[in-house]
C-alpha cells in the first residue's frame, strides 16, 4: 500500500464490540492517525432485555438454535450495533459523514478454532450497520487469522503495543472482561511478544452471582469479600486442562460456564460451602490463573501491570491480584492515560483503520511472529434509505 493511500485513511472512527460477558455494546469515538489515537467519546450501549436473554441462551454448550432464530439475532445484534453508533453521535455532536469507518467487532457465539474444522463466529450484520449509520463499516476481524491456522483470539495484543508499549519498561496489559487475555509488551518495541486467554475473567463471578443473587455481577466484588475462598475447591478447578496448555492459546465461555462449576460442586467434600464461599473461591480462582500466567517461566519480566476491561472496577479483585503479584505494581490502564473501559473498542477501531490504510496487524495467536491483513469492508450507498 503507498504512503498517500495509507494517509488517506487517518481521520474519525468508531469502535464497537460486545465481549463475552454480552452485557452491552461499548461505543467509542476516536481520532486515529499514524502518531496515535485521541479519544472523543464513549458509552455502553445496553442490549434490549429480550435479546441479552436470548444471547445468553444461544451460547449455552447444549443450545439448539434453529437457522430462523440464529439469523434473527444476527440481525437484531446489528440493529443494536447501530443504535450505539447513533447513540455515540449524537451525544458527541457528530455526523456520519465526519467518520471515517466504524471497527465492529460483533458478538462471539462460538469460538472454536481447534478442531477439524476451525471456527469463530462473532454475529451482527454489518450491512445492517453500515446502511443504518451510513458509515463504511469493517467487520469479521477474526476469520482470516483462524483460516491462516491463528486462533482467531486474542487480538488485541498488536493494538495494546501500538498505544501501551514504552521504550524502557516492559509491560503486561490485562484485560479482564468475561474471560482475561494478557499481552506481553516488550520494552522499545512496537510488536507484542506474546498474547492469550488466561482462562475466566468475570465470567464464572457472574454466572454464579446471577444464579444466587439475581444479579448480572457482583459489585465491586463486595459478595466475594464477605465468604471465604476455599483452598480444596480451588485446586479441584485448577485441574481444568485448559491452564496447562502452553500459551498462545484461547478459550471462551463453552469451556468456562456453570457446567464446569457444577461439576466440581457435585463433589461431596463441596456440599458445606456456602455460595458466597463459592464467589471468594471463584475470584480466588480468576487471580490465581491470571498470577501464573503473568509468572510464567521462562517469560520477560514485566515491570507493570496495567488492567483494563470491566474487572478493573471490581475492587476485591484488583486488591487480590495486587497481593499475589507483589511486588510488582499492579494498576489500570488509566495510569497510561487510556480509560479502561475504552481499551477494547478503541482496539477495532484501530483495526479497520489498519484495514482501511492497507496495513498488516500484528498476531501472537499462531506459532510465531505473523501479521495479517484483518477485516471486510461493507460500504453504504448513498442515497437509500435502510429497513
Ligand atoms: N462495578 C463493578 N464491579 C464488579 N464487576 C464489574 C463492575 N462493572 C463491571 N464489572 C464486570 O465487568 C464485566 C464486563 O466487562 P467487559 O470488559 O465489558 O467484559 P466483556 O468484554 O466480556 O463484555 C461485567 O460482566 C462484570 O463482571
Ligand atoms: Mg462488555
Amino acid at each position: 500500500m503507498n504512503a498517500s493511500r495509507r494517509a488517506s485513511a487517518d481521520g474519525l472512527y468508531v469502535g464497537l464490540i460486545s465481549g463475552t460477558s454480552m452485557d452491552g455494546v461499548d461505543a467509542v469515538l476516536v481520532r486515529i492517525e499514524d502518531g496515535g489515537i485521541q479519544h472523543l467519546g464513549a458509552l455502553t450501549h445496553p442490549y434490549p432485555e429480550e435479546l441479552r436473554r436470548d444471547l445468553h441462551r444461544t451460547i449455552l454448550p447444549q443450545a439448539r438454535l434453529d437457522l430462523a432464530t440464529f439469523s434473527r439475532l444476527h440481525v437484531e445484534v446489528g440493529a443494536s450495533f447501530a443504535e450505539a453508533v447513533g447513540s455515540l453521535l449524537t451525544c458527541t455532536g457528530t455526523s456520519a459523514s465526519q467518520i471515517a469507518a466504524i471497527g465492529s467487532h460483533g458478538q462471539t457465539v462460538y469460538h472454536a478454532p481447534l478442531g477439524a474444522h476451525p471456527y469463530t463466529l462473532q454475529i451482527g450484520n454489518p450491512a445492517t450497520i453500515a446502511a443504518r449509520s451510513g458509515v463504511v463499516t469493517v467487520a469479521d476481524f477474526r476469520a482470516m487469522d483462524v483460516a491462516y491456522g491463528g486462533e482467531g483470539a486474542p487480538l488485541v495484543p498488536g493494538f495494546h503495543a501500538w498505544v501501551l508499549s514504552h521504550s524502557t519498561d516492559s509491560r503486561v496489559i490485562l484485560n479482564i472482561g468475561g474471560i482475561a487475555n494478557l499481552s506481553l509488551l516488550p520494552a522499545g518495541s512496537s510488536v507484542p511478544l506474546l498474547g492469550y486467554d488466561t482462562g475466566p475473567g468475570n465470567c464464572l463471578m457472574d454466572a454464579w452471582c446471577a444464579r444466587h443473587r439475581g444479579t448480572a455481577f457482583d459489585a465491586d466484588g463486595a459478595w466475594a469479600g464477605s465468604g471465604t475462598p476455599d483452598e480444596a475447591l480451588l485446586q479441584e478447578l485448577l485441574k481444568a486442562p485448559y491452564y496447562s496448555v502452553p500459551p498462545p492459546k484461547s478459550t471462551g465461555r463453552e469451556t468456562f460456564n456453570l457446567d464446569y462449576l457444577d461439576g466440581v460442586l457435585a463433589m461431596p467434600a463441596f456440599a458445606r460451602l456456602s455460595p458466597a464461599d463459592v464467589q471468594a473461591t471463584l475470584l480466588r480462582l480468576t487471580v490465581e490463573t491470571i498470577a501464573r500466567d503473568i509468572r510464567r517461566p521462562g517469560q520477560d519480566v514485566a515491570s507493570g501491570v496495567f488492567v483494563c476491561g470491566g474487572g478493573a472496577r471490581n475492587g476485591q479483585l484488583m486488591a487480590a491480584l495486587s497481593t499475589r503479584l507483589s511486588p510488582l505494581p499492579v494498576t489500570t490502564t488509566a495510569a497510561l492515560g487510556l480509560d479502561p473501559d475504552m481499551v477494547e473498542a478503541s482496539a477495532f477501531a484501530w483495526f479497520a483503520w489498519m484495514r482501511l490504510s492497507g496495513r498488516p496487524v500484528p498476531l501472537t495467536t499462531g506459532t510465531g511472529q505473523r501479521a495479517l491483513l484483518l477485516g471486510c469492508v461493507y460500504e453504504p450507498t448513498p442515497g437509500y434509505a435502510a429497513v
